[in-house]
């Protein structure tokens, strides 16, 4: 959890990445392999009941799945064909039980890998990436606020993907404004604000799709208050008529957030309709009952879960507890043919051949074999003490920011602090290939750099430990007020972080010793929801967990105190780092005028250059 650094974490979910310029083309193609560690198998089955829902959430652009051979990598090494594969024989045998299986989404389609975000200039955002999604079979999808950043993303769903979804690509509180017919500008849903239809069973289902109380949506876009949703004539009109079940999908935790108020809404009128829940956006997998005729299920980020939801449906009006399960899937080939009792040779269906297929030629297309060089190891976020070896912050500024900002640039020679934030790391850089998909993961965000010159050496090396403790500070009441105050801005701009990590902590202080001590274990999740009985599909030992600074820096310069040097800095924290400045001394009140731009080189560009030089 950072505070300081939150502020400057905000254009993470605005991530434009640039393209990696010309370099030379050294491709590497490597091409996606079937799992060659041996996987071990879950080893329960699936409890189905007479409803089930396979459910997605906040995949982000990884529809090649985790490809990296370090653990735990390999355990989500699924792509989105093997998906597709394993969806249709879940369907083969929900007609062989003569059940109800359905598919469900809950938003953030975009931001997160090459294939979202590798787009050459002029692309949109998730254009390519979505049309391999509108080949799975979805019942029901709903929008993510990653889904409204940009405009052209919006408008993007709005006109080419919604449609395919026919009705049922719901955005129930989130408009976007468009010219009608005579050009005047006119708000519209991005999608549908209900949908209401029959299953394969003919159970009737009335469906919606939430966002959370976003407010950080671009110009022309619009999302409705949750509490103000709930009043809407519409809605009262949509939740009037009794259904089998209501199915409320939306991009919102199933804790901590506002779903209570639309289930009440719907409770007031229907005290025993079965209310089944999906949401998503904290990237954390979760479960909560709300009473003992709903379930809430979350189901992580990136595809690395896979969530699983059954219900044993009773006769209406009952006013017993349902039977319901969960499980959250690793998704791999392993775990998707053991739950079809299928085998690797029985496994592909053509469809998803294809998928695969036409991703990998995506991602050749985009250029996102590009090789930087070959990563020596693996370099993690959460998972290595900081500072160490193994540290991707570590790796980024002590290491990559002093080779990377200072190619071609005059001021090389003068000795120099830089500073960046720990947040504009966003994913683990694990060893092998280090390539231009690998970077726009890793370190996405557009960020340029910044420099005062003339600090004494003295000043200069007191400014990342002052910006940490004032960091610090912050993260303290922060903690205190979780979700109230200044910290509900943030959230309320989309950044869940801080719960994320909470999770990954949480877990690790549980029991993680002790249960990667036993051996017996593989690295992954551990969950632990309100949900009766073990979520998760294979049992784990969960990954170390170490706190990070919110800010860090290259290392000191070997000068004497009153020696003059640049201070380098990230943009994006030029106000935190001018008013600590200005707190360490007196001698001047330094502003923005005193700031020059120090590399066109950007922050999104730091780890390819440094592994062009440091990897070959
Ligand atoms: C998950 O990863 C571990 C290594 O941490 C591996 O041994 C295990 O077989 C994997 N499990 C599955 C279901 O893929
Ligand atoms: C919003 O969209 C309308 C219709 O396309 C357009 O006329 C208007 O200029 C847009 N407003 C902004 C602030 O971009
Ligand atoms: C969303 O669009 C509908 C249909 O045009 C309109 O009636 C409604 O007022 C809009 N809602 C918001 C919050 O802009
Ligand atoms: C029914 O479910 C609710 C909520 O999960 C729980 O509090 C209650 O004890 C359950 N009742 C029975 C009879 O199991
Ligand atoms: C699985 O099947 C594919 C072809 O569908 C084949 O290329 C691969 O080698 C097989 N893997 C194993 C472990 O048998
Ligand atoms: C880190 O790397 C340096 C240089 O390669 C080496 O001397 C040092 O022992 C390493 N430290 C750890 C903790 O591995
Ligand atoms: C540095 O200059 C060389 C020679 O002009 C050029 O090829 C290279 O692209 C430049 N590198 C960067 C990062 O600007
Ligand atoms: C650098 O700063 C020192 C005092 O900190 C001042 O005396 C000196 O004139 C400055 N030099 C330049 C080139 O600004
Ligand atoms: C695995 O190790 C843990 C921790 O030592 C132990 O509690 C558990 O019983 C072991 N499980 C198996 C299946 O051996
Ligand atoms: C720092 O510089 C001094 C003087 O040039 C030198 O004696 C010392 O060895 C250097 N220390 C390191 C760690 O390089
Ligand atoms: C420093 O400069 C800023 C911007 O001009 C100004 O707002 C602030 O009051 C100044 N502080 C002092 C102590 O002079
Ligand atoms: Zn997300
Ligand atoms: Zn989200």
């Amino acid at each position: 959890m950072q505070l300081l650094a939150l502020v400057s974490l905000l254009p993470f979910f605005a991530a434009l990445v640039q393209g990696c310029g010309d370099h030379a083309h050294d491709h590497s193609h490597e091409k996606r392999a079937f799992p060659v560690t041996a996987l071990t198998p879950p080893t329960r089955a699936l409890e189905w009941g007479d409803l089930n829902i396979i459910h997605t959430t906040d995949s982000h652009g990884w529809l090649l799945g985790h490809q990296k051979t370090s653990f735990p990598e390999p355990n989500y090494s699924g792509d989105l064909g093997d998906f597709a594969s394993f969806v249709s024989h879940m369907k083969q045998l929900a007609l062989e039980k003569d059940v109800d299986l359905l598919l469900v989404d809950s938003g953030d389609l975009h931001d997160g890998t090459g294939l979202s975000d590798g787009f050459p200039p002029g692309g949109v955002d998730g254009h390519e990436s979505n049309k391999f999604l509108a080949k799975l079979p979805y019942d029901l999808m709903s929008i993510g606020n990653h889904e409204l950043y940009i405009y052209a993303n919006t408008l993007d769903m709005f006109q080419n993907f919604a449609p395919q979804l026919k009705g049922r690509y719901l955005s129930s509180n989130v408009n976007i404004t468009v010219a009608d017919k005579h050009g005047k500008p006119q708000s519209v849903p991005v999608g549908s604000r209900f949908a209401k239809f029959k299953t394969r069973k003919g159970r009737k289902v009335t469906s919606l799709g939430v966002l959370f109380d976003f407010t950080d949506n671009d110009k022309n876009t619009t999302v409705q208050k949750v509490s103000d949703m709930v009043q809407e004539k519409w809605f009262f009109d949509a939740i009037q008529e009794e259904p089998d079940l209501f199915l409320l999908v939306g991009h919102m935790p199933v804790q901590r957030d506002d779903w209570p108020l639309v289930f009440n809404a719907v409770r007031k009128v229907h005290p025993t309709t079965p209310i089944l829940i999906l949401g998503g956006h904290s990237h954390i997998r979760d479960c909560v009952q709300l009473d003992g005729r709903s379930m809430s299920l979350e189901s992580g980020r990136y595809m690395e879960t896979v969530g699983w939801m059954s219900a044993n449906l009773d006769k209406k009006g009952s006013k017993k507890n349902i039977t319901f399960s969960r499980r959250y899937l690793d998704p791999n080939r392993v775990t998707y043919e053991f739950h079809t009792r299928t085998r690797n040779a029985s496994f592909d269906t053509s469809s998803g051949k294809s998928i695969t297929q036409g991703l990998l030629q995506l991602a050749e297309k985009f250029d996102l074999n590009f090789k930087f060089g070959t990563a020596p190891q693996d370099f993690t976020i959460d998972r290595s003490p900081f500072p160490s070896n193994s540290s991707l912050l570590s790796l980024y500024a002590a290491e990559a920011m002093p080779v990377a900002l200072t190619i071609n640039n005059t001021r090389a020679s003068i000795p120099n602090i830089m500073i960046t934030n720990s947040g504009s790391q966003r994913f683990d850089v694990y060893a092998g290939a280090f390539t231009k998909n690998d970077q726009l993961t890793a370190s996405p965000f557009a960020d340029s750099f910044l420099f005062i010159p003339n600090i004494t050496a003295g000043v200069a090396k007191q400014v990342l430990p002052a910006l940490n403790n004032a960091g610090a500070e912050n993260r303290k009441r922060a903690l205190e007020e979780l979700l109230e105050g200044r910290e509900r801005e943030l959230y309320k701009k989309g950044y869940v972080d801080m719960i994320f990590r909470k999770w990954l902590e949480e877990m690790d202080r549980r029991d993680g010793l002790e249960r990667r001590a036993g051996q017996n274990l593989t690295l992954g999740y551990v969950t632990k929801d309100s949900c009766p009985g073990v979520g998760d599909d294979v049992v784990h030992a969960p990954l170390p967990f170490f706190e990070t600074p919110d800010f860090i820096g290259s290392n000191a310069p070997n000068v004497t105190d009153d020696t003059p040097i640049d201070l380098v800095f990230v943009d994006f924290i030029e106000d935190q780092l001018l008013s600590i400045l200005n707190s360490l001394q007196t001698a001047k009140n330094f502003t923005t005028t005193d700031v020059q731009s120090y590399t066109p080189v950007l922050a999104s560009a730091v780890l390819g250059l440094f592994a062009q030089k440091a990897w070959n």
